[in-house]
């Protein structure tokens, strides 16, 4: 036979049995240029990952390679058996660049992270495939358009077990995401151990009963059917350093949230003399807005919050840390002597300025330890603490106004990006969800940064954020069910400038990205409207 056919029919039986890998994944690389001249690299047992000797993280990146890839891991930049080199170069630190060609495979990146989501791109590529595998010659190079790419979860409303919290961050990871925003405390639960004060982990942590359905627009939620399975459990500090290892490995930042002044019922159950009427207090077993909040007049507030955030900081290095400042009513404020006498004493014209006074006070906090304040966008009502970063979720107002005011944003707006809202129309063939309506289409639309910012504005908007909270998302299969695929089409939202985005694209190259889902046994709603 001459060598010509041999190699047609060669190629025609691989046709049948080869997979052939064309780099499409999601969030979609900046760059996928093939070898103009063809030509392809079978990716087979026996090949082995070398990473720079003496560095621990690209030797996790080297192990995370090998893992998803079927490989080996050596020690050391380059070596004639090595197929997959990692490496380092310089420019923005999340950039990756894969190079496939005669003498294997290299991925570079601009930082450790870079070389990670190098990695996971390559993983992408060939999760599904089966049989040899064939990596075209081909540079493939990622850069994210933002530096936060967040997702927040709610482990307060209900409680999530440290193994789901894993796998959480993993699928974070598998998108690009490289921030976990963690809403830590609520007036239906305390998560958060303070080994200081343990009844916060012993009893706020425990709500005794929940109400059944939705309660918005009752007359008389007391009177309302409540299941009277308690809903329970906290992290662990030990718990919590695990997770934030965890996290790191996979270049995520978890921010941590105690949300203050306001949902802070469970805590004040143990605590009834931090609320203006002193109590007595019950761990909320229904949803939406309490009026009893922490009394801004009471010096002990201040004395009890700088406690919790200081362990707070001990447990969580990042830079940001979330005091929450959403939905705080003001009527008990208005009505309590202490809170008078201290907005008198400070001399201020309202009570959303006692607000900022609390979080002047927790910005200073914080500024010692090194970090800095992040609040949702009710912080700017009595006027923004000095460095505070905005996370704007009513529309993106807050967030315009913050930025316009050179102050940080991420934009976290519910119209684009509260995935506890419903994601198809017909209410039937979903679990019950809070309301509202947020198709895998209106997320993929967001544009975070609002067109009448000016150039220098835009830059404080640091990035965009999904939230999940969970009112009503009772289990991990659930959590996931909601999370996906949304995350995918807000990583893209993160990662993707405005120009390269394409919905009908995204949904070609979704479908391989649920094969995934499935291989890895995550749930997610099939249906994408
Ligand atoms: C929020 O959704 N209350 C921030
Ligand atoms: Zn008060």
């Amino acid at each position: 036979m001459n060598k010509r056919l041999l190699s047609f029919l060669l190629s025609a039986l691989c046709l049948s049995v080869c997979a052939e890998v064309n780099y499409q994944v999601i969030p979609l690389p900046q760059q996928i240029s093939f070898d103009k001249k063809g030509g392809y690299m079978l990716l087979t047992e026996g090949m082995t990952v070398g990473y720079p000797a003496g560095n621990q993280q690209m030797k996790r990146n080297a192990e995370f390679a090998a893992e998803y890839l079927g490989l080996s891991v050596t020690e050391g930049k380059k070596g004639a058996d090595v197929s997959l080199t990692l490496g380092l170069k310089s420019s923005n630190p999340d950039d990756y660049a894969i190079s496939i060609g005669k003498k294997g495979i290299t991925i570079q990146g601009a930082s450790e992270s870079g070389v990670f989501y190098g990695i996971q791109t390559l993983r992408k590529s060939i999760m599904n495939e089966t049989g040899e595998i064939r990596l075209p010659y081909a540079w493939v190079c990622g850069s994210p358009r933002f530096e936060y790419r967040g997702t927040m979860l709610d482990c307060a409303r209900h409680f999530f077990p440290v193994s789901f919290i894993k796998k959480f961050i993993d699928i974070l990871a598998l998108h690009g995401i490289n921030r976990f925003h963690w809403h830590l405390t609520e007036d239906q639960g305390w998560r958060f151990e303070v080994k200081s004060m343990p009844e916060l982990a012993e009893k706020a942590s425990v709500r005794p009963c929940t109400i059944i359905g939705r309660n918005i627009g009752l007359s008389d939620p007391d009177n309302a059917i409540y299941d009277d399975t308690p809903e329970t459990g906290y992290y662990t500090q030990e718990e919590m350093r695990d997770i934030v290892a965890y996290a790191a490995e996979r270049y995520i930042t978890i921010i941590p949230e105690i949300d203050l002044p306001g949902h802070m019922i469970a805590a004040l159950s143990v605590y009834p003399e931090l609320g203006c009427t002193g109590g007595p207090y019950k761990v909320w077993g229904r949803w939406g807005v309490a009026d009893d909040v922490l009394c801004a007049g009471n010096p002990k507030t201040l004395e009890f919050l700088k406690t919790v955030y200081g362990e707070l900081c001990d447990v969580f290095p990042s830079k940001l840390i979330h005091i929450g400042g959403d939905e705080s009513p003001r009527v008990r404020w208005k009505a309590c002597p202490k809170c008078q006498a201290k907005k008198q004493e400070l001399n201020l014209s309202n009570e959303a300025q006692l607000q900022t006074y609390i979080n002047k006070e927790m910005e200073a906090f914080l500024a010692e330890r090194g970090r800095q304040l992040i609040g949702w966008d009710e912080t700017l009502e009595g006027g923004l603490s000095e460095n505070a970063a905005v996370m704007s979720w009513r529309g993106y107002e807050g967030g315009k106004a913050a930025a316009k005011q050179h102050h940080q944003v991420v934009m976290t707006p519910t119209d684009n990006c509260y995935i506890d809202y419903y994601q198809l129309k017909n209410h039937d063939r979903q679990p019950l969800a809070i309301g509202g309506y947020l198709p895998l289409s209106k997320v993929y639309a967001m544009e975070p940064v609002p067109s009448d910012l000016t150039k220098e504005e835009a830059k404080y908007i640091m990035g965009a954020q999904c939230n999940l909270w969970t009112e009503y998302v009772v289990s991990p299969d659930h959590a996931e069910y909601m999370l996906l695929p949304r995350l995918a089409a807000m990583s893209e939202v993160q990662w993707l400038q405005p120009e390269a985005k394409n919905y009908e694209q995204f949904l070609e190259r979704l479908t391989k990205l649920e094969q995934s889902y499935r291989r890895l046994g995550y749930k997610y709603c099939t249906v994408h409207e």
